[in-house]
C-alpha cells in the first residue's frame, strides 16, 4: 500500500522549537513526531511513503533516509516550488499514488492518536466509493473541519472546513484513504482538499466517515501538544504501561511518567502525572515536574519547578527556578536560578535572568 503525509511548510505554530528542527521531527513523547505516524503505516503494511513538503528537506532526508531499511520500505521526498495546499501535493505525487489502482492512505503530519490504519482500509473497501476521512468528536469545533453526515449514514453530506457557525462537533481527524480516482479532481496547482475537493466529492456522494475510537489531538501548537502528549501517555499506560516508568518508583508522582533510560532523576524528585523526559536530560534533586516535556541533554536544577512546558534540547533551567503558563524554551535556553516564567516563548540561545510574569516572546 501507499501513503502521502501531508508535511507542509514551517510549523510557525510550534516555534521556537521548530526554529531548529523542522516540526515532523520535533519529538513528541520521545520519537521524532512523523516516526510515531511512519511506524503505524509500517504495521499497515504500508510499503512506499511520500512526504509531501514545500521547503528544501535536507535535514529531514538525513534523518528518515535510514528507516527505509530499517523497515523495508521506500521514503520519497515530494518537494513543491510555491506550497501547493493539502491537495495539490498529491496531484505532484501523482506518479506514485497513481501507479496502480490500490487505495492510499493521506495524513496530516501534525496529527496524533491511534492510528487505526487497518480498519479504515477494510471500512473504505466495504462502502466501494471514493474517499473516506477519519473523524473525531472535539467541544470546540470551529479550528477543523466539520462534517455532516446524511441520516442514519456514513455518507457525508457536507464537509464545512473552519466553521463560523456551529454546524455539529464531528471533526476532520486529518486522515483519509482514497481510491486512485481522486487524483482526476485535483491540478497540479495550490489547492485545498478541505475547501475545494471535500464539498465536491461529498455531491458526489463519494465521501464516507470512519469514527475513531480513542484519543486524538492536532499537536501543532504547543499547548495542544501538552495536552496530546497527556492523551497519549494514558493510552501507552493502557496499553504498554512497561513502557512507563513504574509507579511503583519513588520519585513517581500520579504516574504517566515516560523516561529515556539515559536520563539521570536526582533523590527526593516528584515528577508526574504527564511527564516525557528526554535522552541524557538530568534532573536535580527535589526538583517537580508536572504535565511537562523536558527534551534531550536538558538540565533541570535542585528544587526547579516545571509545569505545563516544553523545554527544549540543551537546555539548562536553573535552581528554584519555576516555569508554567504554557512557557516553550527553544534550543539551548538557560534560566537563571530563582526566576519565575510563565508563559514565555523563549528563542534558541536566550538566556533569562528576570521573571517573566505575563505571557510574551522573549527573543
Ligand atoms: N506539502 C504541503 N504543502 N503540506 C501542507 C501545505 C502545503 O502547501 N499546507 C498545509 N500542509 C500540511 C500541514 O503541514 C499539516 O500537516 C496539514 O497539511 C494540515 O495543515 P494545518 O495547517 O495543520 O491545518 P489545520 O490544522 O488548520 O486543519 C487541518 O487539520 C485539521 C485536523 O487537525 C484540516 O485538515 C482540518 O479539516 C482538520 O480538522
Ligand atoms: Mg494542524
Amino acid at each position: 500500500m501507499k501513503a502521502l503525509i501531508l508535511v507542509g511548510g514551517f510549523g510557525t505554530r510550534l516555534r521556537p522549537l521548530t526554529l531548529t528542527v523542522p516540526k515532523p521531527l520535533v519529538e513528541f513523547a520521545n520519537k521524532p513526531m512523523i516516526l510515531h505516524q511512519i511506524e503505524a503505516l509500517v504495521k499497515a503494511g504500508v510499503k512506499d511513503i511520500v512526504l509531501a513538503v514545500n521547503y528544501k528537506p535536507e535535514v529531514m532526508v538525513a534523518v528518515l533516509k535510514k528507516y527505509e531499511e530499517k523497515f523495508g520500505i521506500t521514503i520519497t521526498f515530494s518537494v513543491e516550488e510555491e506550497p501547493l495546499g493539502t491537495a495539490g501535493p498529491l496531484a505532484l505525487a501523482r506518479d506514485i499514488l497513481g501507479k496502480d489502482d490500490t487505495p492510499f492512505f493521506v495524513l496530516n503530519a501534525d496529527v496524533t492518536c491511534d492510528y487505526p490504519f487497518e480498519a479504515m482500509r477494510d471500512f473504505h473497501n466495504s462502502h466501494g466509493n471514493e474517499g473516506t476521512i477519519l473523524a473525531t468528536k472535539v467541544e470546540e469545533p470551529s479550528k477543523y473541519g466539520v462534517i455532516v453526515t446524511k441520516p442514519n449514514s456514513t455518507k457525508i453530506d457536507r464537509f464545512v472546513e473552519k466553521p463560523v457557525e456551529f454546524v455539529g462537533n464531528r471533526i476532520n481527524a486529518g486522515i483519509y484513504i482514497f481510491k486512485p480516482t481522486i487524483l482526476n479532481r485535483i491540478n497540479l496547482e495550490p489547492t485545498s482538499i478541505e475547501k475545494q475537493i471535500f464539498p465536491a466529492m461529498a455531491g458526489d456522494e463519494q465521501l464516507h466517515t470512519f469514527d475513531l475510537e480513542g484519543f486524538w489531538m492536532d499537536v501543532g501548537q504547543p499547548k495542544d501538544f501538552l495536552t496530546g502528549t497527556c492523551l497519549y501517555l494514558s493510552s501507552v499506560a493502557k496499553k504498554t504501561p512497561h513502557l512507563l516508568a513504574s509507579p511503583s518508583e519513588p520519585f513517581v508522582h500520579g504516574g504517566n511518567v515516560l523516561i529515556h533510560p539515559t536520563a539521570k532523576i536526582g533523590d527526593g524528585c516528584r515528577i508526574g502525572p504527564n511527564v516525557t523526559i528526554g535522552p541524557n536530560v538530568v534532573i536535580g534533586k527535589g526538583a517537580r515536574l508536572q504535565r511537562c516535556v523536558i527534551m534531550e541533554d536538558a538540565q533541570i536544577k535542585e528544587y526547579a519547578l516545571v509545569k505545563n512546558t516544553i523545554v527544549g534540547w540543551h537546555c539548562t533551567v536553573g535552581r528554584w527556578t519555576r516555569l508554567d503558563g504554557v512557557s516553550v524554551l527553544g534550543d539551548d535556553v538557560h534560566v537563571a536560578d530563582e526566576v519565575y516564567v510563565y508563559g514565555a516563548l523563549v528563542l534558541p540561545h536566550k538566556s533569562i535572568s528576570a521573571n517573566v510574569t505575563d505571557p510574551k516572546i522573549v527573543m
